[in-house]
Order: structure tokens, then sequence, then C-alpha cells
């Protein structure tokens, strides 16, 4: 292709983030924006007549796909993302999806089967799996420094309570509110299936208490454990959620058969990447210890620090997957893997629901293990449901009073967008 990539995207929060790789980047450029919050448009209008670029603008999501682009940006709301990507695919469109890849089993088998009738490139941006550490741990594992995966972790911990009326707005049906714990589980579960390249076949799920003080910011919210069988029978433990501790935690460790590796959990004592292979005696080896530096795109990857230099990574390798180049194809997440990794957190709730009950865990690569799933619309969004609507939590599911999602609002709405310094005073819940 002698032109650049004519790229959109979709939802300008989050999405900023990609917005500002595309228009530095060498193979691509940014045409259009689609979000309904009309300050996000008056910002990349602002931004890109300074930048003397022509970016198109667009309110809605009709409008937009209609639009001539090569690919779209999916990031719109974290429940939302398949039926939007399925619709820019069979439009022709390339789809880079945010987290999480889909809310439901059938939308999963769905996404998967759209890929495969339209042959476009569908591309997962788990950006944790190139955080410097983890993608540190996804090389080093290629080249055999731990021998055969035998039990890994996956640490995801961040508490959102300060910034909740920054990301929901005090709208109950924010996405945030409705969801329950293991949900958003692909930052913990992400890096251990890219590192290992090892398929899940079973999960365990379950959940912690409740953070007393969540509900008075609108949503009754714990963090979630998934215990995940893997395909050659190693063990994975997913956590993440609200556990209190600041800053959060993003760890990874591996254990293998020749050795281990981990993050360090304090950079002001550790290093953020630590190796320990053994030698061929028993019981003797070597520790390499060290804070990674950018590898691929390094030139690139100096302007975007954002999630442990992980935010360029997931555009960057879908850009050279679109392309054909073997970097591309080699590093961007495919929908098989983005599939295993978020209905690893749908069939978790379906556990922890159930009594923690062992779930098996699909390959929908097999065309012949789809069928099952395929009318299975369970989730916790009514309007998704129907009538296989889901409790958000085993614990808790009380409805929460209109009065704190005001309290929320009024927080969001102060003057520079303040943060929350407590929860709404008095009981959150609906007598
Ligand atoms: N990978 C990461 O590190 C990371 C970090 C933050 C958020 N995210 C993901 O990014 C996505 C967006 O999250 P967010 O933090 O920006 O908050 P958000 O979900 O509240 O914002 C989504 C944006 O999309 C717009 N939008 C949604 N549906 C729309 C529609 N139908 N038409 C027009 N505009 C629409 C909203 O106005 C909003 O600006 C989610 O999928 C979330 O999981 C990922």
């Amino acid at each position: 292709m002698n032109r650049k990539l004519r790229i959109g995207v979709f939802g300008g929060y989050r999405g900023n983030s990609m917005i500002h790789v595309l228009y530095r980047h060498p193979d691509a450029e940014l045409v259009a924006v689609c979000d309904k919050y009309q300050p996000i448009l008056d910002k990349i209008k602002t931004e890109s007549e300074e930048k003397g670029i022509q970016v198109a603008l667009f309110n809605n999501f009709d409008d937009f796909i209609e639009y001539d682009m090569d690919a779209v940006i999916l990031a719109n709301y974290a429940n939302e993302h398949a039926p939007f990507a399925i619709r820019c695919m069979k439009k022709g469109m390339h789809v880079l999806s945010e987290v999480l890849p889909c809310e439901t089993m059938a939308q999963a088998v769905e996404l998967i089967e759209t890929v495969e009738e339209t042959g476009k490139v569908y591309a997962y941006a788990e950006n944790y799996c190139y955080m410097r550490h983890a993608f540190e741990m996804w090389r080093k594992y290629e080249e055999g420094a731990i021998g055969e995966v035998t039990y890994c972790e996956g640490e995801y911990i961040h508490d959102c309570s300060r910034i909740w009326p920054n990301i929901t707005y005090g709208e109950r049906d924010h996405w945030r509110n409705r969801m329950y714990a293991a949900f958003y589980c692909t930052h913990s579960i992400g890096p251990m299936l890219t590192v290992t390249g090892r398929r899940p076949v079973q999960v365990v799920g379950f959940e912690t208490p409740i953070d007393p003080a969540s509900a008075g910011l609108g949503a009754a919210m714990n963090a979630a454990i998934e215990m995940i069988t893997l395909d050659n029978g190693a063990i994975a433990r997913s956590v993440h959620g609200l556990l209190k501790r600041e800053p959060g935690a993003v760890n990874y460790m591996f254990y293998g058969s020749k050795g281990m590796m981990e993050s360090g959990r304090f950079k002001e004592e550790t290093k953020k990447f630590n190796l320990y292979r053994e030698s061929d005696k028993l019981c003797i080896g070597d520790w390499e210890k060290y804070d990674p530096e950018a590898q691929d795109a390094a030139e690139l990857a100096q302007y975007y620090g954002g999630h442990g230099g992980g935010d360029l990574y997931a555009t960057h390798y879908f850009i050279q997957k679109i392309l054909g180049r073997p970097d591309g194809e080699k590093y961007s997440i495919d929908v098989y893997k983005a599939v295993d990794m978020g209905i690893c957190g749908i069939l978790a709730h379906r556990s922890l629901l159930n009594g923690n009950i062992p779930i098996k865990v699909p390959n929908l690569r097999n065309p012949e293990e789809r069928d099952a799933w395929r009318n299975d619309h369970a989730c916790c969004t009514p309007e998704v449901a129907g009538d296989s609507l889901l409790p958000r939590t085993a614990l808790d599911n009380r409805r929460i009073k209109d009065e704190v999602y005001e309290y929320v609002k009024g927080l969001w709405l102060a003057e520079g967008k303040k943060e929350a310094d407590y929860p709404y005073p008095g009981n959150p819940y609906e007598e």
C-alpha cells in the first residue's frame, strides 16, 4: 500500500491514547473520531487544526461507519465492543478492540465467526501484555528461559474509588457500575496467555468481600480471583479489581520446568524484571535482574510511556498486521486469544454464583464447540441478557439509592473534575 492506512476511533476518552499514537505513526493516519460527548469532539477539532490535519467528527456511530476508513479502533463502552466490532468488519473494516472482547458467550461465537467470514484483521488492545515487564517475559519465555510453564500469577489491583465520579459521571447504568468483579479480567489473565502461549481449559471463580465504601460511589465493588487450568495442566491464578493499596499493582509471575521469572513489586527496592534460570545441576542457578527497555519501534516508544510503555504497541502491531508485516503477525493479539482471555471472566462469574464450581472453558476455535454457546446471552446487562439476567455478585445485590448517583454526578460536574474524597454520607441502599 503506497498510502497511510485511514483509521477512525470510536470513543475518544480512552481512545485519546490511540489517537495520539495515530498522530505520529508513519504508516497510518487519524481520519475520523466518533463520540457522543461534545467536549471530546471539540478537543479533537482544536488539536487537529493545530496539527494541520483533517479529522471528520461524528456524534453517532451510524454516520461514522459510513465514512471512508480502512480500520476502526473501538474504545467505546467495555461491554459493547463485540456488536460494534461485528458491524465494522461486515462493513469491510479492520478492527482493534479495547478491553473487553465480548460481554456474552453468544457474542464470543459471533465475533469469531465474523472474523472468519470477513477475513478482516481483528486485534485486541490488551496493552498490559505489552507493558515492558510483561513483554520481556513474553520474549524470554519464547527463548525457553524458564522451560515449560507449571504455575503462574497475574495481578491487576486497581482501586478506582477516587476517580469513580470522573469515569462513571453519576450514571447508574454506566458499564462500570453494572459490571461484576470477574468481568474486567484480561489485564491479569492476558499476559499469562500471551507469555505462555497456552489456552485455558477450566476456570473456578471467587470474589472477595465487598468494599464497604464503594456502594456510596454507585457500585458495590470487590475483587475477583480466577483459578485457571491451562491446556498443559499448569495452574494460573488471576486476581484483579478493588483491593486496598496505593499505588495499584500490576505484577506477573511464571514458574517453569527450568526456572522462574517475576516482576518486582516495589520499584524503590527491586527491578521490574527478575529471572531465575536453573543450571544443569539441580537447585543451582543464576538470577538476572533489570528494568527492561522498549525493544520494537523504540523511536516511537519514547513518546508513549503510559501503562508501563504498553500503550503504543496494541495500535502499532495492529497496523503492522494489516500491512502483513511479521511483527504484527507475531505480536498482535488475535480474536481466538482475545476470546480465551475474556471468557475466563464470563465463566468465572457463573462459577462463583454457583458456589465456586469448576467450569470447562470451550475452545471456540473448534466450530463443533460453538453451538452449545451460540445462544447464551447470560450477563448482567438487562437489555442484552433478556430472561438470562445474572446478579452482579453472590454477596449483596441491594439497589443503590438515586441520591448516590446525584452525589457522584455533583462531584463529576464540580469545577476541576473533583475526585471523591469520601463516599455518599449515609446509607447508600434503598430500604
Ligand atoms: N487498556 C487500558 O489500559 C484501558 C484503560 C481505560 C479504559 N479502557 C477501556 O476503554 C474503553 C472506554 O473506557 P473509558 O475509560 O474511555 O470510559 P467510558 O467507557 O466511559 O467512555 C467511552 C467513551 O465512548 C463514548 N461512547 C460510548 N458509546 C458511544 C456511542 N454509542 N456513541 C457515541 N459515543 C459513545 C462515550 O461518550 C465515552 O466518551 C473501555 O472499553 C475500557 O475498558 C482501557
